[in-house]
């Protein structure tokens, strides 16, 4: 037998590629795009320019722009089988299984799938990340019954996302706070969704089938999921009175705090600062007693968790921590969290796949066993 070589789990550690979308400085806690430092991009870009950057590698001038977003707009509508299948799973699944089926279904709308020549997987995921917004309020609407609301070209990509969700034109704050949201969740290095959207990628099966790869992938609490289970449990909380006793409870009984932690970054995540920065100015605009109450409970558990882990096990806030409250401030429903976060991540997995295939390389590590071998099998009667 060869000796037990190192095993890192969960891949901690291990470089799988080289890639020039993004950079995350976990010990620092910095993230650009593409060079672009996150809150330069925050204040002064919008999704779309972001998109933009990240797949094609710059900032695009006026005209790049225009044709881009009018690209984008044009192909926002759902085709009707979709929004039947929609409407057929919405009232009972969770949005992300929606999100995850609809996404695989559009590979019927899609006569060459396959097609990787040229611009193509480019073409493929603009359609993408423009049509899963419209998959993702459309979830939204029919869960609750309501109609479903069709795209309007003369609003911007997320402002329409929450007006094609509520039925309101979203006024300046409220298209900001969306668009805040959809920049910062587009990108995010080589994370667990994003390796698994390669490692479909990887065995050169179509996009869609790699994005479903990662709507699945995205859906854990340990991942995406947790900005879901971060409200959940303020909700839990209930009054911020209780906060401190139900952080020191859960520590106690050894439960992770959703929101907090993080692989890569031993600091505070930059995106949760600047989601924090932008939920205390909207109360500035009179908040409802709800997000009130869910500010006030997190910045007591942001504090105790700072002090307890943040210190000495490099625990801090991540984006998912503070994202629920600032959802709620739009009147987003906490089963919707997660799919935002795949609509506008769709726009990262792209860059990837389009990065990866132009030097593709089928995804296959290795794993030790230890299991025995040479068994005598014994039929089945004289077992
Ligand atoms: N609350 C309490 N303790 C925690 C937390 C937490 N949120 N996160 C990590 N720890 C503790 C672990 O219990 C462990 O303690 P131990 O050494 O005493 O056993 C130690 O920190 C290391 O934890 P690991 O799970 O080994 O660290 P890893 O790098 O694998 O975990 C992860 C990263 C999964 C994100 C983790 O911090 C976690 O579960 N956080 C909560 C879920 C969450 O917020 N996920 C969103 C991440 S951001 C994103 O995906 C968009």
């Amino acid at each position: 037998m060869n000796d037990k070589p190192t095993i890192n789990y969960g891949l901690e550690g291990i470089y799988v590629d080289e890639s020039s979308i993004s950079k995350v400085d976990g010990q620092n806690g910095k993230l650009w795009y593409r060079g672009y430092a996150i809150e330069e991009l925050a204040r002064q870009s919008n999704f779309e320019e972001v998109t933009y950057l990240l797949l094609k590698g710059r900032l695009p001038s006026r005209k790049e722009y225009d044709d881009f977003t009018k690209k984008l707009k044009e192909r926002r509508e759902l085709p009707g089988d979709i929004k039947d299948l929609i409407r057929k799973m919405a009232p009972t699944a969770h949005p992300m299984d929606v999100m995850r089926t609809a996404a695989s279904m559009l590979v019927m709308f899609d006569n060459d799938p396959s097609n990787r020549e040229g611009d193509e997987t480019t073409e493929k995921v603009i359609s993408l990340v423009a049509k899963l917004p419209t998959i993702a309020a459309a979830t939204g609407r029919f869960r609750e019954k309501k109609d479903y609301i069709p795209p309007d070209n003369n609003l911007g990509h997320s402002a329409n996302f929450l007006y094609m969700l509520t039925g309101n034109k979203p006024n300046e704050f409220e298209s900001k706070l969306i668009d805040l949201m959809f920049i910062l969740h587009a990108e995010h290095s080589t994370n667990a969704s994003t390796f698994s959207v390669l490692v479909t990628a990887s065995t050169l099966a179509d996009i869609y089938s790699a994005t479903t790869t990662g709507i699945g992938t995205l859906k854990g609490p340990l991942h995406g999921g947790a900005d879901e289970a971060a409200l959940s449990m303020m909700n839990a909380i209930g009054d911020p009175s209780n906060t401190e006793k139900y952080i020191e409870e859960a520590l106690e009984g050894k439960k992770r705090i959703m929101g907090f932690g993080h692989r890569v970054y031993k600091t505070y995540d930059p995106r949760a600062k600047i989601v924090r920065s932008y939920l205390e100015e909207s109360l500035t605009k009179e908040p409802s007693d709800e997000v009130k109450r869910l500010l006030q409970i997190a910045l007591i558990a942001e504090k105790m968790m700072i002090d307890k882990l943040g210190k000495t096990k490099g625990i801090w806030p991540n984006i998912d921590f503070f994202a629920g409250p600032l959802y709620r401030v739009l009147g987003i429903d906490s089963h919707l969290f997660t799919p935002i976060f795949v609509a506008s991540r769709m726009s990262g997995w792209g860059a990837h796949i389009i990065e990866y295939w132009q030097n593709n390389k089928l995804v296959r590590p290795l794993e030790w066993y230890t299991g025995s071998l040479d068994l005598p099998y014994v039929p089945m009667n004289n077992r």
